[in-house]
């Protein structure tokens, strides 16, 4: 090696320190995902605030291109109560809340049969932006949202997290289980800082294609009403 390239590698070397020292010397892939780039401290609407500023200054996905606005969250932040949907439709990116198409006036009359109302629970999607033509968000866009929902989560901190449909269950569950065993039970789940008891139930949109599901649904709406919290 000449003199010039021995200076060339130890400008290279001392740039790679620089930047991240294991570089060089870890073969580990790196995980953009599991990135976590705040740590949760002040008031809780400090927290949520700070939460939508990442998810909208996130520059590495196509949903964004396509969708008119951010759907992050409706309903009351301090509700001991959270509901979890898929992915915002055409509705919701026309209006940037969660829930509040056709699958969303089912979900109202849900929550309403339980003494329930979009102000008095806390609802948001695992995915922040709507996929285009509704289609389900793909393994690797829930891979890109999982992190910003399980920190929603946490900031929340709310007793009943009720996972509305497979998506919901899937992405924050596992991928080994199905709805039809797993929905109406009760599951503890720690997410960061935030115990909670889970509970599974169809999706609003299954509903509409399923009707017969929906006597299932009530006994999980009723299990929801009779939690002591
Ligand atoms: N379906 C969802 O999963 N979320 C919405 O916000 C609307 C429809």
């Amino acid at each position: 090696m000449n003199k010039k390239n021995i200076i060339n590698s130890i400008k290279l070397i001392k740039f790679y320190k620089f930047i991240n020292y294991n570089l060089i010397y870890n073969n580990k892939a790196i995980n953009r995902y599991k990135k976590d780039n705040y740590k949760i401290s002040g008031t809780k609407a400090e927290n949520l605030d700070k939460l939508k500023k990442s998810i909208l200054s996130l520059n590495n996905c196509d949903l964004k291109k396509h969708a008119k606005n951010i759907v992050f969250s409706d309903g009351n932040p301090n509700s001991k109560i959270m509901l979890i949907g898929e992915a915002p439709g055409a509705n919701e990116d026309e209006e940037g809340l969660p829930f509040v198409g056709r699958a969303g006036a089912l979900l109202d009359k849900m929550l309403t049969a339980i003494d329930l109302d979009r102000k008095k629970v806390y609802i948001s999607n695992i995915i922040n932006y709507r996929p285009p033509d509704n289609r389900r968000p793909t393994d690797e866009e829930i891979k890109r949202y999982l992190p910003f929902i399980t920190k929603h989560i946490e900031i929340i901190s709310p007793k009943i997290l009720v996972l509305l449909g497979s998506t919901a269950m899937n992405a924050l569950i596992g991928n080994e289980v199905v709805i039809s065993k797993m929905r109406g039970k009760w599951i503890e789940k720690r997410f960061g800082n935030c115990k909670t008891s889970v509970i599974i139930t169809f999706h609003p949109a299954f509903l509409m294609r399923q009707p017969a599901q929906k006597k299932m649904t009530w006994i999980d709406l009723k299990m929801i009403r009779d939690k002591k919290i």
